[in-house]
């Protein structure tokens, strides 16, 4: 594996793999790598020839008051697993090496960003565009991976794809869970004992909305209901939100009789810890 720190040296690196005739699969994360960075590194490297993935932590994409600064780093044990996992190009860059200059260009991220996490979130996801612009751009992937626990953001790249007229595929890979259930987060270890025990009941609760669908449930508002009084009657995280919209397009739906796929995505808050989960229905069945 190769550790690159200069974006020159990086689009370089890239053009001559891509004369090669060499298909590219790309990575992007911030470090503090956990098995959910991992397995997109395994999926990426089934895929493609070459596996480059790129840890930065992006000051854009950090609002005021979130822990920039103290966001968890550990590069030495970053640059053993993404080895392992079989990455082949680490890109490793500093902040100037990413922002040269100020933006000349306000990058601002429109569409399905009022709804989840976006709504608190001012001007998270104009930060992830403008990183993923830029990197997308010194990569030049075939296809690039983002994990599904993360599905707004997801939704977001899909459109930013669109607009720009990128040829790159997204592979969305659904979200690894602990044996119970339990999505697995760097904020998990936040969780009390008790909240522990109590946390995979976020996932029985999309379950059995699931079921209640697949059962035939078509009310959206009735769906909410049911999650609702499982996670309230389950545990004492107090729910954030429990919202239903169309996948990708994050539009709202009051019916579950729709073509395509649907987002039933949950964001409960513990003492110390705030999760988040979701499940994708694909409506077409
Ligand atoms: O999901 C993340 O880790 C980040 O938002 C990403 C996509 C690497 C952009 O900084």
């Amino acid at each position: 594996m190769k550790i690159v720190t200069s974006r020159m040296d990086l689009a370089s690196l890239m053009s001559d793999n891509k004369k090669m005739g060499k298909s590219i699969g790309f990575v992007p994360t911030m470090g503090y790598l956990h098995e959910g960075h991992l397995t997109l590194a395994k999926a990426a490297r089934e895929q493609n020839d070459l596996v480059v993935m790129s840890i930065f932590v992006n000051p854009l994409q950090f609002g005021p008051g979130e822990d920039f600064e103290t966001y968890p780093r550990d590069p030495e044990r970053d640059t053993a697993l993404a080895e392992s996992a079989g990455v082949d190009y680490l890109f490793i860059p500093a902040v100037e090496e990413m922002y040269p200059n100020p933006l000349s260009l306000d990058i601002k991220v429109t569409d399905r960003i009022d709804v989840l996490c976006g709504k608190k979130r001012q001007g998270h996801f104009d930060g992830v565009a403008a990183v993923l612009i830029k990197l997308f751009n010194l990569v030049s992937p075939d296809r690039a991976y983002f994990g599904l626990k993360d599905a707004q953001q997801v939704a977001v790249i899909h459109g930013i794809i669109a607009d720009l007229f990128f040829p790159i595929e997204i592979v969305e890979i659904p979200t690894v869970r602990e044996e119970d259930g339990l999505a697995k987060s760097s904020r998990n270890v936040r969780l009390s004992e008790k909240e522990r025990q109590e946390a995979p009941e976020l996932y029985q609760a999309l379950l059995k909305a699931r079921k209640a669908v697949l059962d035939g449930e078509k009310s959206t508002a009735k769906i909410e209901g049911i999650v609702k009084k499982h996670i309230n009657e389950s545990t004492s995280g107090k729910i954030d939100y429990v919202e239903i919209y169309a996948y990708p397009s994050l539009k709202a739906i009051e019916s579950f009789d729709v073509k395509g796929k649907a987002i039933i995505a949950i964001a409960v808050q513990f003492d110390k810890a705030r999760l988040i989960d979701n499940i994708i229905l694909n409506m077409d069945f």
